[in-house]
């Protein structure tokens, strides 16, 4: 594994995308990007000549949610029929769990502000294929879900809104109140760093870090899974 950071990859310097694409095709079997752009790894990989993989942009997580769906299902043994709130902000995490729990047969609800909604064409595809809603209300999203998932109010890059949106978010909290409109068996997820007292709460946290600490080590195994799957 190579491991090139802003800096060091020639990116950094001003090269563009579509060159570092081709120079990293020829030396490597595959490229995993973490960036913001979206737009970014789509171009890497157009030019890539090798698979390229999404490792997070701000408007997509689908490596983390894989490892999310694997854990529900080691722990509930199905996928399908089962109802996935996610409670905060309709940010990457939002987007890429509306797109695999609608994929794998779930109910999605999706609790937020107005004003930090998922992507839009995310939404209406969703609604499109399945069994999908957005709303204002915990309570209504949360009902009966058999999962429920939260993540930071402000993602990477998003450090210097903090105060906005602790505000904005304030009635986004996982909490035991919350988990009551729940399932009594609901399962709680959060892909990490937790910053527990804001998205969630302590006592969630520890009541569930069973299941959230599958899921941190799941990260591991289904990404060996992607490994396999583009590489093998
Ligand atoms: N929404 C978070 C996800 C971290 C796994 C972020 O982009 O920082």
């Amino acid at each position: 594994a190579l491991f090139l950071s802003g800096k060091e990859s020639q990116i950094g310097r001003g090269e563009p995308i579509e060159d570092t694409a081709r120079v990293l095709s020829r030396y490597c079997d595959g490229i995993m990007i973490r960036t913001y752009g979206q737009d970014e790894v789509e171009e890497l990989a157009k030019y890539a000549s090798i698979p390229v993989i999404n490792g997070l942009t701000d408007f997509a997580h689908p490596c983390q949610v894989l490892a999310d769906l694997m854990t529900v299902r080691e722990r509930m043994t199905r996928l399908e029929g089962l109802k996935l709130c996610f409670v905060g902000d309709g940010n990457n995490m939002a987007n890429s769990l509306i797109v695999g729990g609608i994929k794998t047969g779930m109910e999605v609800s999706i609790a937020c502000p107005a004003a930090y909604r998922p992507d839009a064409q995310i939404m209406q595809w969703a609604s499109q294929n399945g069994t999908f809603t957005c709303t204002e209300s915990v309570e209504e999203a949360a009902a009966g879900a058999d999962v429920v998932y939260t993540d930071v109010w402000a993602s990477m890059g998003q450090e210097e809104e903090s105060r906005q949106r602790m505000a904005a978010f304030a009635g986004y909290q996982v909490n035991s109140a919350l988990m009551r409109a729940a399932k009594p068996d609901a399962m709680v997820l959060h892909c990490l760093p937790a910053h527990s007292g804001e998205e969630i709460t302590e006592e969630v946290l520890e009541a569930h870090a069973q299941e959230i600490f599958d899921e941190a080590e799941n990260r591991l195994h289904a990404q060996k899974a992607v490994l396999v799957r583009l590489m093998s």
